[in-house]
């Protein structure tokens, strides 16, 4: 069988910053010191309206592909976690495989919340440990920005924009470890953005009433801490590790006391834990793997390392995946690759252009033929 192993990463975050005193200029009643003691949160990214959750996950896609080496070609499955997808269909991810020319590939969306990057890492690896792929493309990408009552100060102060992506690829040895994913939907009222089919996000009639995060926090809180200690030990376990083996623990970033409340169950140091909610905020699916990102640029991963993600979210959902670093960390990208990929990019413009026009002029005969026949 083979393992799984990631050895592209990238991410993306939108230039717009949200520091936590804007709260107070927009008139909330809310202060800096209030969200940084109770969060951990200092500051958050926020996408521009011209900049889809599309549009930031080719950006942290095409890095991953450019650590890897790997031509968006080669990919034979491309997987986007998100909950704020650019549209209900078609998906985000084949937005996000035109727009790479990644012509090969499948491409679909997971919705598991804050859960999904995890979730997406867990069934992505099962693709290529069953041998139905070689390299698949797991992005988390998230702008919940747009679902925030920006009134409401028990929400909108939590959550920012960005995106994260890894290659994963087919290798001799381990990789992925170990993995769980649970949900619990009774607690689905918990944490939702009740727009969708039945209840468009636009309102219809009935105001914007589904298009609003609705959130009750303090339940969330402490089902979090249970959820995301119980999953890492569950993944500790499979993996055959011990807890004083795991080098680093990067859990979903949401608050800084669900993180140091979660660690201290497990009994992990801090030392071996990392944190960045401080700069982004909650980013939903995009958390992991872009604290994965900064932990690689920090040096805080080296080759050999044990590492536990573990995640949460409305749904209720969870998972938690163990994982041996098994690249090096340092090696410089080929330069070939950046100019083979704006290529690619160029190349993959042309031909869903053409496609289009294409599929134009064989309506217009279909129908020409349809009404010479009547
Ligand atoms: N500024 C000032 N006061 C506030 C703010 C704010 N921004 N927000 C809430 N408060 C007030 C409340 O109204 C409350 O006032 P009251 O006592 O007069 O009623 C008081 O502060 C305490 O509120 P609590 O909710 O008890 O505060 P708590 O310490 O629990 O912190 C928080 C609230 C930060 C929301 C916390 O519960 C939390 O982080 N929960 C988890 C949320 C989460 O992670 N959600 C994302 C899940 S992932 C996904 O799938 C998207």
């Amino acid at each position: 069988m083979p393992y799984a192993q990631i050895e592209g990463w990238g991410m993306h975050v939108p230039s717009r910053i949200v520091p936590n005193e804007s709260f107070v200029k927009m008139g909330l009643n809310t202060s800096k010191e209030w969200i940084s003691s109770r969060t951990g949160i200092e500051e958050r990214r926020v996408a521009a309206r011209n900049e889809p959750t599309s549009d930031i996950a080719v950006k942290a896609a095409r890095r991953a592909l450019r650590v890897a080496n790997a031509h968006a070609s080669d990919v034979d499955l491309i997987v986007v976690a998100t909950c704020t997808p650019d549209h209900i269909m078609p998906s985000t991810a084949s937005l996000v495989q035109n727009r790479l020319g990644a012509r090969r590939a499948g491409a679909l969306d997971m919705n598991a919340a804050c859960s999904g990057f995890v979730y997406a890492l867990a069934m992505g690896a099962g693709q290529i440990e069953a041998g139905r792929a070689e390299q698949v493309l797991v992005i988390g990408a998230d702008e919940l920005s747009i679902h925030l009552d920006w009134r409401d100060r028990s929400t909108c102060v939590l959550f920012g924009d960005g995106a994260g992506a890894v290659l994963l690829r087919a290798a001799a040895g381990p990789g992925i470890l170990a993995s769980t994913m649970g949900s619990d939907g009774s607690g689905a009222d918990l944490l939702m953005i009740p727009g969708g089919a039945r209840l468009p996000v636009n309102g219809n009639g009935r105001g914007n009433g589904g298009r609003y995060l609705k959130m009750n926090g303090p339940q969330i809180f402490r089902w979090a801490t249970q959820m995301m200690s119980r999953a890492a030990e569950d993944v500790i376990h499979t993996s055959g590790l011990k807890p004083e083996q795991i080098d680093l623990f990067i859990p979903h970033q949401a608050n800084l006391r669900i993180i140091e409340a979660t660690t201290k169950r497990l009994g992990i140091p801090e030392d071996r834990v990392f944190a960045n909610v401080e700069r982004y905020g909650n980013t939903s699916a995009a958390s992991i793997p872009i604290a994965l990102c900064e932990a690689l640029a920090a040096g805080r991963i080296d080759r050999g390392d044990n590492i536990v993600l573990t995640s949460f979210g409305g749904g209720l959902s969870w998972a938690a995946l163990a994982l041996r670093w098994s690249v090096p960390t340092g090696a410089k990208p080929s330069r070939w690759v950046p100019i083979r990929m704006g290529f690619e990019t160029r190349v993959a413009a042309v031909r869903a252009a053409v496609r289009r026009q294409q599929r134009k002029v064989r309506a217009s005969l279909d129908e020409k033929f349809r009404r010479d026949q009547n």
